[in-house]
């Protein structure tokens, strides 16, 4: 189905299961441990044995021989794979470092063999009998050093005459920022088993983008595609860690094909944060102009950050294009070459570090300019993108949302001037931010299966990284068919079904109903065809099918055999002509102690505006999870490179700290109620990055409302705030 004009009135718009409060279809699967994760598949394939990984020692060089025979000489040892016996391959479109072959150190704890043994335990000892002889080379960590190395290029937007306005402007601020590395630090470990028959693989494994897994494993193992089968249905968190296929898939299939035997193969978490992806550190710098009024007239914002040889760069200057007016803008992203891991997506790349500093930036000048921040943010709102004004935004209630947000959380309660409330050994800070991240649209397949008891089928490669997609799509089939949730089945994360949207982008949830809604007017049609029933008078509730005069059971439509109907939604160009984007506001409250500088979030609120909200508890789930990723971001998260010896120091969850649920002890989220015709046939946008975007700077704000110490480099540890605080 073309998607080709705004959605008008459909059976969705009758909101009797989508748009309700279902609690997760595959919670009981959760929380009883039951719902089978890569690692656990042991019924999938017999006779499965263990692969561990050697990983390099050294961050860049050759390797010059890898030494295997005491490795193959020890207890249970089936075989060796090396890398350099493998050879080069080609990479998918979006990877950079090789996954696992060639004889090149490309960063610090790539691939460079796997060990195979009878269990688990006999493959880890062997491993650690490889040797491995290198020809180290020199390489580059430093960003900093990189970026004063580095000349910039011509900006990527500019719109009227930055420079010229802002040197006229009477209120101006002019400030530098940075965000550290941070890693995805998802539950589930990346695993995968692999098995062959054949010359056709199949694997078990932990991705969020089925198709991409398949295409891409195609040309790293360079066999066709159509030999491969991926299934996922359970993923423990991705965050975009698990977009494309890594390792374990890679070193899983060729120990497999070696032993010929079905391979498991996990990383073991200390070598996760280098072996994969993380988000790049960027160094950011930005500038605003405004009258007296508080109104922007000029508004610059610049990043920089590294990646390896060919890799790309953290986008942090999209969303200051077009979330605030403004004529004269400019925005410039730097990418300078550095030999650390792959840096590439984590949850709303670009926007999650380009908000928090553009949102830090906003604030001071909203003080510069002696205005209220929420204020300031509402008088700089736009309706068009101002870089471009002919571009209206299909919908935007970012006023809405500043306005709902500070009337929930008290906000006219605060006292602007910072430092000045005190309970106990505590400073008490209340700060706010903007949200903003797009809402893209990829096409998404469905096939739907009318059986004939009744129930529905639905089988789609989208998968569920623990965001919900099993619910909602459930919740758009039952209503579609009128159905109960109970009477839908729900089949996930298979390359055997067809290809959708998959998890990413935050476009999931809103392309994989879609898809499901595309395939289930396709099996109205034919439902209405196999009962001699009128469709253009047609009507499905309560499980029966109305027409006119007459009342027919659903099931009968199947009663000779099921009825399969399967289709795609395309997303027509239409849906380009205006900016789709989804809009937020974040309010919180911080405890700062007095002597040590510890740092408590005390509440936070988000409010969204994201379209019509699928389900009101999945959507909740995905903006607090979001929340707390950012309290993370915030406060604690910062990978920490080691220069000199070029790698990631803390490679554990021990040593990389993020946030638990007990660490906030209040978290509410308000849903600005609205729907987007432009973005779906549901009217639904994305959700799940939204939540994520602004927390960190409006963290930073509270902390300064609380102390009067402005930290613009993240995370904000208490090293940052000690000397900044009253004396006691
Ligand atoms: Mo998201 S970084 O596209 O998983």
């Amino acid at each position: 189905m073309l998607y080709d004009s705004p959605a008008t009135d459909t059976p969705i718009e009758r909101l009797r299961v989508v748009g309700q409060p279902h609690p997760r279809i595959d919670g009981a699967l959760k929380t009883t441990g039951t719902a089978p994760y890569a690692y656990e598949r042991h019924d999938v394939a017999e006779g499965q044995v263990y692969g561990w990984p050697v990983v390099a020692g050294i961050p860049k060089g050759r390797i010059l021989g890898i030494d295997t025979l005491a490795a193959r000489g020890a207890p249970g040892v089936l075989g060796i794979v090396t890398a350099p016996e493998v050879g080069p391959h080609e990479n998918g479109p979006m990877n950079t470092a090789l996954l696992f072959g060639g004889d090149r150190v490309q960063h610090y704890h790539q691939a460079i063999a796997v060990v195979i043994a009878e269990t688990f335990e006999q493959a880890r000892a062997a491993a650690a009998l490889v040797s491995v002889d290198y020809a180290p080379e020199a390489g580059r960590f430093d960003l900093h050093a990189a970026a004063a190395a580095h000349e910039p290029g011509d900006p990527d937007m500019s719109h009227g005459d930055f420079e010229s306005a802002f040197a006229e402007a009477p209120v101006t601020i002019d400030q530098r920022y940075s965000t550290p590395g941070e890693y995805h630090a998802a539950m589930e470990p990346h695993a995968t088993i692999a098995a062959w028959e054949g010359d056709r693989l199949t694997v078990w494994t932990s991705n969020q983008m089925i198709a991409w897994a398949r295409r891409d494993l195609a040309t790293v193992l360079g066999i066709p595609q159509e030999n491969i089968r991926v299934d996922s249905p359970y993923i423990g968190g991705g965050f975009g860690g698990k977009l494309f296929v890594r390792s374990d898939v890679v070193m899983a299939a060729h120990a497999a094909r070696r032993v010929g035997r079905p391979v498991k193969v996990m990383l073991p978490r200390p070598f996760i944060t280098n072996n994969g992806t993380h988000r790049a550190a960027t160094l950011q710098h930005i500038r605003i102009g405004a009258g007296t009024d508080g109104r922007i007239t000029a508004l610059s914002h610049e990043s920089t950050s590294g990646n390896l040889p060919g890799g790309s760069p953290e986008t942090a200057t999209a969303q200051s294009e077009m979330f605030y007016a403004g004529a004269n803008r400019m925005t410039r992203v730097n990418l300078v070459e550095l030999d650390l891991p792959e840096g590439n997506a984590m949850r709303a790349p670009g926007e999650t570090p380009g908000l928090m500093a553009l949102e830090i930036a906003m604030d001071e000048m909203a003080e510069a300019l002696k205005m209220d921040p929420v204020a300031f943010r509402a008088l700089n709102d736009t309706q068009v993108n101002p870089a471009n004004p002919d571009r209206r935004f299909s919908r935007r209630n970012f006023v809405d949302c500043l306005e709902r947000g500070a009337a929930a959380f008290g906000w006219s309660a605060r006292n602007p001037v910072p430092g000045q409330r005190r309970e106990g050994d505590w400073l008490i800070g209340h700060g706010m931010a903007g949200a903003f991240r797009g809402s893209p649209a990829l096409a998404s397949g469905a096939r739907v299966r009318l059986q004939p008891d009744g129930r529905v089928i639905v089988e789609s490669d989208m998968t569920d990284i623990g965001t919900g997609s099993y619910t909602i799509m459930a919740q758009t089939a039952a209503e579609m068919m009128g159905l109960e949730l109970g009477q839908i089945e729900m089949r996930l994360g298979d390359s055997d079904y067809p290809v959708a949207a998959g998890s990413g982008g935050q476009f999931g949830a809103s392309c994989s109903t879609a898809g499901v809604y595309a395939a289930c007017v396709k099996l109205r049609e034919a439902v209405a065809k196999a009962l001699g029933l009128n469709q253009a008078e047609i009507d499905f509730s309560d499980g029966m099918v109305r027409s006119g005069a007459r009342a027919i059971p659903l099931a009968e439509a199947a009663a000779g055999g099921e009825i399969v109907v399967e289709d795609t939604i395309e997303f027509g160009d239409f849906r380009s002509a205006a900016e789709l984007d989804t809009f937020g506001a974040h309010f919180v409250e911080v405890g700062v102690n007095v002597a040590t500088g510890e740092t408590r979030v005390r509440r936070m609120l988000a409010v969204c505006d994201s379209g019509r909200i699928l389900n009101p508890i999945t959507a909740r789930s995905q903006v607090i999870g979001a929340m707390t990723m950012g309290v993370g971001a915030a406060l604690s998260e910062e990978l920490a490179v080691d220069t000199a010896r070029g790698f990631f120091v803390n490679h554990d969850l021990a040593s990389y700290e993020v946030p638990v649920h007990s660490d906030i002890p209040s978290q509410e989220v308000i849903f600005i109620e609205d729907t987007d015709a432009n973005s779906s046939p549901l009217k639904a946008k994305g959700i799940g990055e939204l939540g994520l975007c602004g927390v960190g700077a409006a963290i930073s704000n509270a902390v300064y409302n609380a102390t009067g110490v402005r930290v613009r480099d993240y995370p904000l540890t208490l090293d940052k705030l000690l000397a900044g605080l009253p004396e006691i």
